[in-house]
């Protein structure tokens, strides 16, 4: 079975368009962009036909099987209704939504629909992820203890539709490792707001703080997770990553983007020693590439620790399969509400905020 894959947004889109051309279980891929210079522009570069000026005009025509929205947070709620409205499945940029209202429409929208809806989490399809997850099943951190998460990034000169963002709407790429790894959902979270925002980062999106910093509790165990997110009013250079800890070991992101991740491993407790000794070496994860069929692999040298080709393949995969995701709309709100519930936190200066559990599958 060939599938024909429509792509919204082509900034971010534009990394993902020639991955879907690559995929032996893709037909024909076509692109949409509100600005008709980019969508000409990228469409020619990678020699693509198929194009249409908007999500209706593309939903209109027939055919095409599934739909990936690259297009900015505000518009992910409703494009995604519309997509699957039209019987089409759907992949998703984060955040799946940005109100708790809007991530129940979706799961029930996803459930009469009975198509695929994905959010395409960079995150934990990154080589570092891969890699965690591998001293995770190979007991070297031995039980799970502690999380950290960061995304730092300045989003001065961004398009204006940023100015005001919450940044703990966008929390997933820090916090769904733990939450993967852990198996579990948060069940309650503490947040503060650091740094009001300025009178000219204020705007359509929020008039809230520059970083946010959570404490996300998480179900089933005592186990925290320590979420500091920050897009405005920070003078420090880029850090998107998650630390893992455990009773045996551990993995810690680089202080620097681009670093070397830290490994840590703990010795027994040696007679009449103080503090059980810890060995630290660095290490560069390689991910998995050979989870993807030969014509992706290349792509596991792009962004996003080459997770960009392991999202594409899951979300064609699922819909070939006849089965559902690994981030379906039960998973993406688990990871999505709660940094929604964080800022609210922030809001109500830091009040503890339980958190809905959405069932997601283990
Ligand atoms: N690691 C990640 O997962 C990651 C990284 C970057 C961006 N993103 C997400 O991807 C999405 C796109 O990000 P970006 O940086 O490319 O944004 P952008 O604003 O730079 O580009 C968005 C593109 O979508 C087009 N567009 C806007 N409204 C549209 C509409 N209604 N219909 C069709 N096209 C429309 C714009 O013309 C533009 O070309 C955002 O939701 C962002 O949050 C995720």
């Amino acid at each position: 079975m060939c599938i024909d894959v429509i792509v919204v947004g082509l900034g971010f889109g534009a990394d993902f368009a020639p991955i879907y051309q690559a995929h032996p279980d893709v037909g024909r891929v076509a692109v949409v962009d509100a600005d008709p210079a980019r969508t000409a522009a990228v469409a020619d570069r990678l020699g693509i036909t198929e194009r249409f000026a908007s999500l209706d005009e593309a939903l209109a025509a027939p055919g095409w099987d599934a739909v990936h929205l690259l297009t900015p947070v505000r518009f992910h709620a409703e494009q995604v209704l519309q997509v699957l409205g039209s019987g089409r499945h759907c992949a998703s940029a984060v955040p799946m939504a940005t109100t708790l209202t809007d991530l129940d429409a979706l799961i029930s929208a996803q459930e009469d629909a009975q198509r695929n809806y994905m959010m395409m989490e960079t995150a934990v399809y990154s080589r570092e992820f891969f890699h965690a997850a591998q001293l995770l099943e190979t007991g070297k951190l031995g039980r799970l203890t502690y999380f950290k998460g960061d995304h730092l990034q300045n989003l001065d000169g961004y398009p204006d539709y940023w100015r005001g963002y919450p940044p703990m709407h966008y929390v997933t790429h820090a916090l769904s490792p733990a939450l993967a790894l852990a198996g579990t959902r948060v069940e309650s979270v503490r947040c503060v707001g650091s740094s009001r925002l300025t009178p000219d980062h204020i705007g359509v999106a929020g008039e809230g703080f520059g970083t946010e910093a959570a404490l996300f509790k998480l179900a089933g165990d005592d186990l925290v997770a320590n979420v500091t997110m920050s897009f405005f009013q920070l003078g420090r250079s880029y850090l998107e990553g998650f630390s893992v800890y455990g009773d045996e070991g551990a993995l810690e992101w680089p202080q620097l983007e681009g670093g070397p991740m830290k490994e840590f491993r703990m010795a027994p407790l040696a007679q009449n020693q103080r503090g059980r000794a810890v060995s630290e070496f660095d290490v560069e994860p390689t991910g998995a590439p050979e989870l993807l069929p030969a014509a992706l692999r290349e792509f596991t040298n792009g962004g996003h620790g080459g997770s960009h080709p392991h999202l594409v393949h899951e979300f064609v995969s699922s819909i070939v399969e006849d089965r559902q995701p690994r981030v379906d709309p039960r998973t993406a709100a688990t990871w999505t509400a709660p940094g929604i519930c964080a800022h609210e936190s922030a809001l109500q200066g830091g009040t503890e905020i339980q958190v809905p559990d959405y069932g997601a599958r283990k």
